[in-house]
């Protein structure tokens, strides 16, 4: 049984997903979850659903090496040995990554390696694309960047703002990323391609 912590910064709906799904014959179960802010939506979340959770807020240190040795520490009782990141703003050093090499995942939502970054929707809707979607790919040192491992691809319909994108995108991310974890754990790296 693969043992799972995710990382989250806000409502955490993603990680919900990820925990809902990890039951009966999944081949994960979540360990622990990780909010770098203090009374983040997905930690009562993370409660609700019996999920051990912790925080470990960056503005408590001075650099962001200081900040991932303390993320370390959390996560060391858990002995996660796969991370996911959902909804998790901050940017990792190289040297964090590098320690979770082609063991952490990341849901992004754009189809990449369009749109890396932030505003993915806005950009997607100002180039006229007539689809968006969303991406998970493995976490590498160049943001955004690792090896895709599933999409998810919508329709942009005339008239879209990037909140109505989004509301689109999002529950297929719900799908998109529980069904990747369970390949992903059983080392099977195909990629998911939705719908
Ligand atoms: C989602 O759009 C996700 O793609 C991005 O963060 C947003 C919020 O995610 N990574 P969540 O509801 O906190 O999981």
């Amino acid at each position: 049984m693969r043992r799972v912590a995710i990382l989250i910064s806000g409502g955490g709906s993603n990680m919900e997903a990820l925990v809902r799904d990890m039951g009966g014959d999944h081949p994960a179960r979540a360990v622990l979850v990780v909010s770098n802010v203090p009374g983040a939506g997905g930690l009562a979340k993370a409660q609700a659903l019996g999920v051990p959770t912790a925080v470990v807020d960056h503005r408590d240190y001075p650099t962001r090496e200081a900040f991932e040795a303390a993320l370390t520490q959390a996560l060391r009782p858990a002995a996660p040995e796969l991370i996911c990141l959902a909804g998790f703003m901050r940017v990792l050093t190289a040297g964090f990554v590098a320690g979770w090499e082609g063991r952490m995942l990341n849901i992004h939502p754009s189809l990449l390696p369009k749109y890396k970054g932030l505003n993915t929707h806005a950009r997607a809707i100002e180039a006229g694309d007539a689809q968006a979607g969303c991406s998970v790919h493995e976490v590498t040192a160049r943001l955004d960047d690792g090896p895709i491992l599933g999409q998810a691809r919508v329709p942009v319909e005339p008239g879209d703002t990037p909140d109505t994108l989004a509301a689109r995108i999002l529950p297929w991310e719900h799908r998109l990323y529980p069904a990747v974890l369970r390949r992903f754990a059983l080392g099977d790296k195909r990629p998911v391609l939705l719908p």
